[in-house]
């Protein structure tokens, strides 16, 4: 085959990568997790690519260190064959310092290579990826006292890497935001949150000045009774086309611009919807390395 790009499969979500693969009409190659592309294709369910993947002999150990080292300064290894010969050459490369990163903190400030060993004297690499981070692993300082679940790390991991906050004041809205993981980063942004689900949210998130709290269903609320609503965050769990429904009023019936939303998936992905997302114009979809069954749906608009 001609190879192109090389995807790394999420953990335990190959089937959602094949699934993808087939339905965009790409071929592929599986190699343990790494799935070797013959188009430019970077797949939603990829933990990260490598594009333009290049393909070099090597004569020893020294050899393909030497020549890793030429291409480019930071190196991710994920290996399939030759495993301890592979890692003997991922030593002789520049030591990563594997750190989580703040929230809105710097990123890492170099590209990160991947590069796996396809036998022993084939290296397989690509300087151009779709992560600074090791294998796409960001992780977090996490706050491990005050949010109410995990979902935080989700938009954290967004805004740190992908997205503009929006300005201290403005206004949003938080659908399905039970126990308050998201409602907790959007008031330590410095904006005002109206926060809505049929659940209560976690006391000590429910008393943060700057959140209302709307104990209700959100497809039941009328956007216009909130006219001032800048920004749209949702992460209720609701089938695809449900969100996608209550997306479209929102932009019809509101002046909210900005839409944050995770879609979520009750067994196998749908790509049919995620195209129906796709089609709102300057819209994007990832999924994030803070994701499970689920992607993350955005459009934002500058002002
Ligand atoms: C994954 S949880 C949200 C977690 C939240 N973002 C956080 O950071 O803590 C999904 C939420 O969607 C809510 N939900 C489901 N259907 C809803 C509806 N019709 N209206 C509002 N919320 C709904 C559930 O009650 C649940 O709290």
């Amino acid at each position: 085959m001609n190879l192109i790009n090389i995807a790394l499969a999420i953990f335990e979500l190959e089937h959602e990568l094949e699934r993808e693969l087939r339905y965009r009409k790409i071929n592929f190659e599986k190699h343990d997790r790494l799935y070797f592309l013959d188009q430019n294709y970077c797949p939603i369910f990829a933990q990260v690519t490598w594009i333009n993947c290049k393909k070099e002999t090597i004569a020893s150990i020294g050899d393909g260190i030497k020549k890793l080292k030429a291409a480019g300064r930071n190196w991710s290894l994920f290996t399939i064959e030759n495993h301890r010969r592979a890692q003997l050459i991922q030593e002789g490369l520049y030591k990563i310092k594997d750190q989580p990163i703040e929230f809105l903190g710097d990123l890492p400030k170099y590209p990160m290579g991947g590069w796996t060993l396809l036998d022993a004297n084939t290296i397989v690499y690509s300087t151009e990826t779709t992560s600074r981070f090791a294998l796409g692993k960001c992780e977090f300082v996490e706050n491990k006292t005050i949010p109410p679940s995990r979902a935080y790390l989700k938009l954290w991991e967004l805004f740190t890497l992908h997205c503009k906050t929006p300005a201290k004041g403005t206004q949003v809205i938080d659908m399905g935001s039970c126990p308050g993981g998201w409602s907790w980063v959007l008031s330590e942004l410095g904006l005002n949150v109206v926060s809505v689900d049929k659940a209560p949210l976690d006391p000590k998130i429910a008393k943060l000045a700057n959140i209302t709290f709307l104990q209700e269903s959100a497809f039941a609320l009328d956007p216009k009774s909130l006219p001032n609503i800048e920004w749209f965050f949702s992460d209720i769990i609701c089938y695809p086309e449900r969100l996608l429904t209550l997306i479209k009023k929102w932009m019809q019936e509101s002046n909210t611009k900005n839409f944050v939303c995770t879609i979520k998936f009750q067994g196998e992905a749908d790509f049919k919807v995620i195209d129906e997302f796709l089609k709102i114009d300057g819209s994007k979809i990832i999924h994030l390395y803070h994701n499970k069954h689920e992607v993350m749906w955005w459009l934002t608009k500058k002002y």
